[in-house]
């Protein structure tokens, strides 16, 4: 795509709309054993926008003592994370050449106002291997940028159903969620997400120290 960096790849409504609700339904089956928590920014406490949960035998979390770190527990309740729904494993491997499944999917709850600052994902051990994302409810503006911090960016739109692959050199480039079309899905049930907004879900291998 012009404008992305290479390994960058976009694909519009790979999940129809029959789709998207079950895996909506898996999610709210998910947060039911693992609850959307408050993350906090390591040393200020800072929270974040979104709120947070995970899927697999691994966890990105966030908060002030620990920092960013991956683990295999929920850090509130303590429980491991639920198990990754199939439907996500088979889009892994549909999008990816990468040989093992995920260890991590990552849930993010974006409300109105909500927003992910630039960041490069670099919590991970192994950097070759690919992230794959997948938009559910509301349409957010995605914006790329390079390895280095600041200069331009490229710009998407992104809506429920689209599914977005960062290997390569994307892997290792800034990007950033600065805005949440609020009200244009109504996607995400009431009950589990008050006000609705936007599920992304971040499927990562965070592989072994070296
Ligand atoms: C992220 O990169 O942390 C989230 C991306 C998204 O919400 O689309
Ligand atoms: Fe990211």
């Amino acid at each position: 795509m012009t404008g992305f960096p290479d390994g960058f790849a976009h694909h519009p409504l790979y999940f129809m709309p029959a789709e998207q609700a079950a895996l909506i339904d898996a999610v709210v089956e998910g947060l039911r054993a693992a609850p959307l928590y408050q993350p906090t920014m390591p040393r200020t406490g800072a929270p974040l926008s979104v709120l947070m949960s995970n899927f697999g035998p691994l966890g990105w979390v966030t908060d002030r003592e620990g920092g960013y770190r991956y683990q295999p527990d929920h850090p509130v309740t303590g429980a491991p994370w639920p198990a990754l729904p199939d439907a996500l494993r088979a889009l892994w491997h549909d999008v990816t050449d990468w040989p093992e499944p995920p260890e991590a999917c990552l849930i993010n709850w974006y409300r109105e106002g909500s927003k992910m600052g630039a960041h490069v994902d670099r919590d991970e051990f192994d950097l070759r291997a690919p992230v794959v994302s997948v938009s559910l409810g509301d349409d957010a503006m995605f914006r790329m940028g390079s390895r280095a911090r600041g200069g331009p960016t490229a710009g998407l739109r992104l809506h429920s159903g689209d599914v977005v692959v960062m290997a390569g050199e994307a892997r290792q480039c800034h990007h950033s969620v600065p805005r949440i079309y609020a009200g244009t899905s109504a996607l995400l049930p009431e009950s589990a997400f008050p006000g609705g907004g936007r599920v992304n879900l971040t499927m990562r291998v965070v592989g072994a120290p070296r």
